[in-house]
């Protein structure tokens, strides 16, 4: 049954364990005739719904939001908040996360010190050398670098518009900086094809890791360097790791090709 749930993505299993979590807390009430408030019945709801998710493998932000799902449903019904409102927060999300059910690859982003941490990971100053940002979020590896180190040139690929929108704005000041709008797996791109790039970056999730190295392999040039932060590959040992002390402890991966 894991096996199964695992193949579907995961907001439809999420979908899927928090209609079964409704249908045994029902069933739970019908045999027992307790008439529990609806918080109480939500947040049984919610309990359920969050253990079936553990036992079946999602992972551990996903058992946050079944938690909460029921229980802040009936909450914000409680509150009677004008429907336009919804709206307004579903076009926000969608505007930021955009394909992110389907990439699996939401937006978060490098703090300071990993931006500081890159700077000794590009080449010697003096030498003229090309990055890329893979999902490049709102901008803030490109800018940083390109103001630190100008003698580089800066690229970003983000899918997302509303964090395009910001990183198009926040680049405009940097003659070396670029940032370019479509899929870091689209070869009809010319900015995707990672041959002509000194430096590849990359801050994704575990989920598109092997696709990415096999990019990487295939369309690298030799002596070129590939950089992931926090998310390893799966059997390839990087050549240097570089630990960041910020908040989330991030380690930079870094295989040279
Ligand atoms: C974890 S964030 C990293 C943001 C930024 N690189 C940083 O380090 O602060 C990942 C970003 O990749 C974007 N993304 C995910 N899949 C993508 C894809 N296939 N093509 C382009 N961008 C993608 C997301 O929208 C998100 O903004």
């Amino acid at each position: 049954m894991q096996a199964l749930l695992q193949k579907l993505p995961p907001s439809v299993t999420a979908l899927l364990l928090q209609f079964t979590a409704f249908g045994l807390a029902l069933l739970f009430v019908r045999l027992t005739g307790l008439q529990p408030e609806l918080l109480t019945f939500a947040l049984l709801c919610g309990l359920l719904a969050a253990s079936l998710s553990y036992f079946a493998g999602q992972a551990r932000w996903w058992l946050a939001i079944q938690l909460t799902f029921a229980s802040a449903l009936v909450l914000m019904l409680t509150f009677e908040i004008p429907p336009g409102f919804f709206l307004a927060a579903f076009v926000i999300l969608l505007l930021v996360y955009w394909s992110t059910f389907r990439t699996q690859v939401p937006l978060y982003l490098s703090s300071n010190k990993v931006w500081r941490a890159l700077e000794g990971l590009l080449p010697p100053p003096g030498t003229s050398f090309r990055f890329i940002d893979l999902g490049s979020g709102l901008g803030g590896v490109l800018t940083h670098l390109a103001r630190v180190r100008p003698d580089g040139h800066y690229s970003g690929i983000e899918s997302a518009p509303l964090p395009l929108l910001m990183s198009w704005l926040r680049t405009r000041p940097y003659p070396n900086c670029e940032v370019h709008w479509g899929s870091i797996w689209d070869d009809t791109l010319v900015a995707c094809n990672l041959a002509q790039y000194d430096v590849v970056f990359a801050y994704l999730s575990p989920v598109p890791m092997e696709r990415l190295w096999r990019k990487a392999r295939a369309e690298m040039r030799p002596g070129t360097v590939l950089i992931s932060s926090t998310f390893s590959v799966p059997d390839q040992a990087p050549h240097q790791t570089v630990e960041v002390d910020d908040l989330h402890q991030s380690t930079l991966l870094v295989w040279r090709m």
